[in-house]
Order: C-alpha cells, then sequence, then structure tokens
C-alpha cells in the first residue's frame, strides 16, 4: 500500500499561545523518529504563527480549522489561505461537523473551501459524515455519499496527494463512542468506490481517508489496522502530547506491521 498514514490532532477551540510552544516543543523530538507517518496540528488561528514557526522544517506540518475560499475583502471575522500560507500552515481542516452545525456551513461552502485550498497548495482535511439519527435511519450512506459528491463536482485535474477526507460520524465525536472497526472500514472503503468511479483509480488508491470520532491510545491499532483506513483525525486524545504521541506511534506500528 502506497499511502503514507496520517495522525491529524484537531485542537478545536482549546490552548493558549503560551500552551501551544509547550505542546510544540515537547511533540517535535518525540515525533521526530515516526518517519513513516505524516503529522499535522490544526490549531487555533491565534497560536498557527507560532506553531507554524517552530515545527518549520520538521515532519510536523502546522494546520488551521477552518478558512473562507475569498482571497481578501469585505468578510468581517474570515480568514483566507494567503493569509494561512503566511502564517506557516501546511494544511486546514475544511467542513468540519461543528462547523456545519454550529455555524451553519453548507456542502456549497464546504466544496468550494476544498477546492480554494488544494489551488492554494493548503492541504485540505474534508469532513465528511452522519448523525446518530440519520445512520439509524438507514440513511448513513445518503448523507456521507451526498456530501462526498458536492465535493467532488469541485474538483478537476486534482491529484489524490493533495487532498485528504476523514470519515467523521457525527455520534462517534467527543462521546467516547467510537465506530467499531468494520463499521469504519465500511463507509470508509465505500468512500474509496465512489471516488475510483467518480474521479478515477490512481486518485482512489493514493487519497488518503482517515477516520475521526474518539480515537484514543486504546482503540487506535484496531482502528488502523482496517484496509482502507489511511489514519485518524483526532480532537479530545490529541490535547495532551502524551496520547497525541502514542497515536503517532501506533500509526508508525500499523505501517511496519504491513511491511513484515
Ligand atoms: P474526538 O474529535 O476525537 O474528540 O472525538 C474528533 C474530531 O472532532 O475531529
Amino acid at each position: 500500500m502506497a499511502r503514507r498514514p496520517m495522525m491529524a490532532a484537531n485542537w478545536k477551540m482549546n490552548k493558549t499561545i503560551r500552551e501551544a510552544e509547550e505542546y510544540t516543543a515537547a511533540l517535535l523530538p518525540r515525533a521526530a523518529d515516526a518517519d513513516e507517518v505524516d503529522v499535522a496540528v490544526c490549531v487555533p488561528f491565534t497560536c498557527l504563527h507560532e506553531v507554524g514557526r517552530m515545527s518549520e522544517d520538521t515532519r510536523v506540518t502546522a494546520g488551521a480549522q477552518n478558512f473562507y475560499f475569498e482571497d481578501s475583502g469585505a468578510f468581517t471575522g474570515e480568514i483566507s489561505a494567503p493569509m494561512l500560507l503566511d502564517a506557516g500552515a501546511g494544511a486546514v481542516i475544511v467542513g468540519h461537523s461543528e462547523r456545519r452545525e454550529t455555524f451553519g456551513e453548507t456542502d456549497d461552502m464546504v466544496a468550494r473551501k476544498a477546492k480554494r485550498a488544494v489551488d492554494a497548495d493548503l492541504l485540505p482535511i474534508v469532513c465528511i459524515g452522519e448523525t446518530k439519527g440519520e445512520r439509524d435511519a438507514g440513511g448513513m450512506w445518503d448523507k456521507v455519499s451526498g456530501q462526498l459528491s458536492r465535493v467532488i463536482e469541485e474538483l478537476e485535474n486534482v491529484d489524490g496527494e493533495s487532498i485528504v477526507f476523514a470519515y467523521e460520524p457525527i455520534w462517534a465525536i467527543g462521546t467516547g463512542d467510537t465506530a467499531t472497526p468494520e463499521d469504519a472500514q465500511d463507509a470508509i472503503g465505500k468512500i474509496r468506490d465512489l471516488l475510483e468511479e467518480e474521479v478515477g483509480e490512481d486518485f482512489a488508491e493514493s487519497v488518503r481517508i482517515l477516520y475521526g470520532g474518539s480515537v484514543k491510545p486504546e482503540n487506535a491499532a484496531e482502528i488502523m489496522a482496517q484496509e482502507d483506513v489511511d489514519g485518524a483525525l483526532v480532537g479530545g486524545a490529541s490535547l495532551e502530547v502524551d496520547s497525541f504521541v502514542q497515536l503517532i506511534d501506533a500509526a508508525q506500528n500499523t505501517v511496519a506491521q504491513t511491511e513484515h
């Protein structure tokens, strides 16, 4: 399997600049050995410049958690892709369910952000996923494929390395209620199949699809062992360096196991 695993931290609305500095200083030496894993840390805008500066020329990529798809203008409170690059970001989460549900982001906005990030050379981590009600009613795939299709429509001549998807069932986020490894594989396998049909085989084989939702050191290995799962987007368990490093190590071990 040619895909490099990725472990991405999502701090959400947590940490001051001082706390971000302490975290990054502790993380960098410990992440340096996991040379088979791409590590991204998606931080609040206020910490981005500092985390970007500290992680420059290291194996850790500083990322943001959102941006707006226009480059400049009368968009009070928004941050653009060139601004993120200027602050040192190499990645950005797009369409997290908290943004969709609490801040009203639509499939259309998410798709335009994904496209703008790719064009700006910022790696978008595009989130898709269903609610508990939708899953219980048998509507998981309708929801997820609808969100995905709108992003696919926007992508033209994009290679698989320039975008990452994250399947994050909303009922598993921050709840401790992780999807079973089989559920994660089932959804992510279907996402990859749809990408193959709609975008092409090369794209589908090379694009990374992460799982997100209550990933922690105790469950990471079995989730990472699933064939189509290329890593994780992690909220709660990324806030402490120790547990995030355990997740990076779990991803690194998965690579070691597949090679033997
Ligand atoms: P969680 O969050 O790991 O705390 O469930 C994941 C996410 O929201 O990306």
